[in-house]
């Protein structure tokens, strides 16, 4: 009895002095299976080491989980790799010019306002014109096909909700619709902060975003290599002709005038205001109408992409405000002239003006005075800096609108800025 207790009292004391170790070991396996888990199906950030070991871009691809490719979509990728249009007009471009990417998804009288204002643009020929749409629709691109005044290239999102009819990341058949409960419902879905499902018409906006600047900075060929500035804009804002020669003013003088600026401004961020008029440059927050940066602050931004892409709200430049730029540890200014060089005209909202609601410009024109004075570069290259500390508007702290809980569209996120680094 006592002899058999005493053995077991020792198996127990073997058995204790060997449960570290096991832990131990258990826990590495479980770590090791969480890491290869991640780095093939999530693709996260942290998996750059892992992809340098894959050899090849098709074979990372492969890796990386994208949704499965409609034909469509496959022809849309294709269609990507097509060169510039109007090369014949516009052989080379300027050696330093600022590339400009304008994203747009399905309002094509607002478009045709903002491509009108961009050929008045002076200097625009010097410089390449990136159209990224979210969707395909032939009256978009009918307008783009229409320009004539600089180099032109359109891509297409291959991945927008809006070219997969019936499954992810479009909407599919068994997805859990607004405040479903999936156990109960047996659909799929992981519903947001608030407690609604996804909507691939809202989520659309938010991933278009994310794969353009992905693509344009580290996927494209005609730009992966760009050294300069690159200035974002969208389909319904209206750039004034100073526009571009008043931006090259701005980015030379930022590191001088403005070293802890991180971007250039064609607006002030507060998108009703028109400027001050004062003789002086700006720097505030960063706003959401013509910002235009370098690879440098891209890289930054991409080394975020975790923070992009789990933040609950389907907004990315509340996304951008509430998570990324915070992240960087200071304050993120944007330098800009006292007068405006763009307007965001479009009144309609996200539901409006999309698709089946007719567009809603007043009159079907809209009507820009624009003044002799900005017509022409307006900055001063001798004027001082104003600095607008503690502007108000979305910070870290707010916990987002939602929209943007869905696993599968955190998911995408994280791969599409997994795309080109393999
Ligand atoms: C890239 O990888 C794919 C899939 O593993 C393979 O079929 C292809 O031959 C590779 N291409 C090159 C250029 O190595
Ligand atoms: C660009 O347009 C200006 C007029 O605005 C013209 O003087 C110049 O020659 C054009 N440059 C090119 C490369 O077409
Ligand atoms: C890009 O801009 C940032 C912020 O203004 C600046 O610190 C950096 O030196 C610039 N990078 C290049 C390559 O010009």
């Amino acid at each position: 009895m006592a002899n058999i207790k005493k053995n077991r009292l020792k198996d127990e004391v073997a058995f204790r002095r060997f449960l570290p170790l096991v832990s131990i070991t258990l826990l590495g396996v479980f770590l090791l299976m969480f890491l290869l888990r991640i780095n093939s199906n999530f693709a996260t950030p942290f998996s750059d080491d892992f992809s340098q070991v894959l050899t090849n871009r098709s074979h990372a691809r492969q890796m990386l989980s994208l949704p499965k490719q409609t034909e469509f979509s496959l022809q849309l990728e294709k269609r990507n790799q097509m060169p510039p249009r109007n090369l014949d007009l516009y052989p080379s471009l300027d050696e330093d010019h600022i590339t400009i990417v304008l994203y747009v998804h399905n309002r094509p009288q607002y478009l045709k306002v903002a491509v009108d204002s961009l050929s008045r643009v002076v200097g625009i020929n010097e410089t390449l014109l990136i159209v990224s749409h979210d969707g395909y629709f032939e009256e978009m691109n009918k307008i783009v096909e229409g320009i004539r005044f600089c180099q032109v290239k359109q891509i297409f999102a291959p991945y927008s909700p809006h070219v997969f009819p019936n499954s992810f990341p479009g909407v599919s058949p068994t997805d859990c619709k607004e405040k479903d409960d999936a156990t109960k419902k047996h659909c799929k879905g992981t519903p947001d902060q608030y407690g609604n499902h996804r909507s691939p018409k809202i989520v659309s906006l938010k991933h278009h975003w994310w794969w353009m600047m992905n693509t344009v900075w580290d996927g494209l060929k005609e730009t992966k290599d760009h050294s300069g500035h690159i200035l974002f804009i969208e389909e319904d804002h209206y750039i004034y002709p100073n526009a571009y020669r008043n931006l090259q003013i701005l980015t030379e003088l930022k590191p001088q005038k403005c070293p802890h600026c991180y971007a250039a401004n064609l607006a002030p961020c507060d998108v009703n205001a028109r400027g001050e008029g004062w003789d002086s440059l700006i720097a505030e927050r960063m706003g959401n109408v013509g910002y235009t940066f370098n690879r440098t602050v891209w890289r930054k931004i991409h080394k975020k992409t975790t923070e992009f892409c789990f933040f609950d709200d389907y907004n990315w430049d509340i996304t951008m405000w509430a998570t990324v730029y915070p992240s960087f540890g200071n304050p993120v200014f944007t330098l800009r002239g006292p007068r405006t060089s763009a307007v965001h005209f479009g009144k309609c909202g996200l539901h409006q003006g999309q698709g089946e609601a007719k567009a809603c410009i007043d009159n079907g024109m809209v009507n820009f005075q624009v003044e002799e004075i900005d017509t022409v570069a307006n900055i001063n290259s001798d004027w001082e800096v104003r600095v607008f500390e503690h502007q108000p508007g979305y910070k870290a702290g707010f916990k987002g609108w939602g929209g943007w809980g869905d696993k599968r569209d955190h998911q995408l996120c994280l791969t599409f800025a997994q795309m080109y680094h393999s």
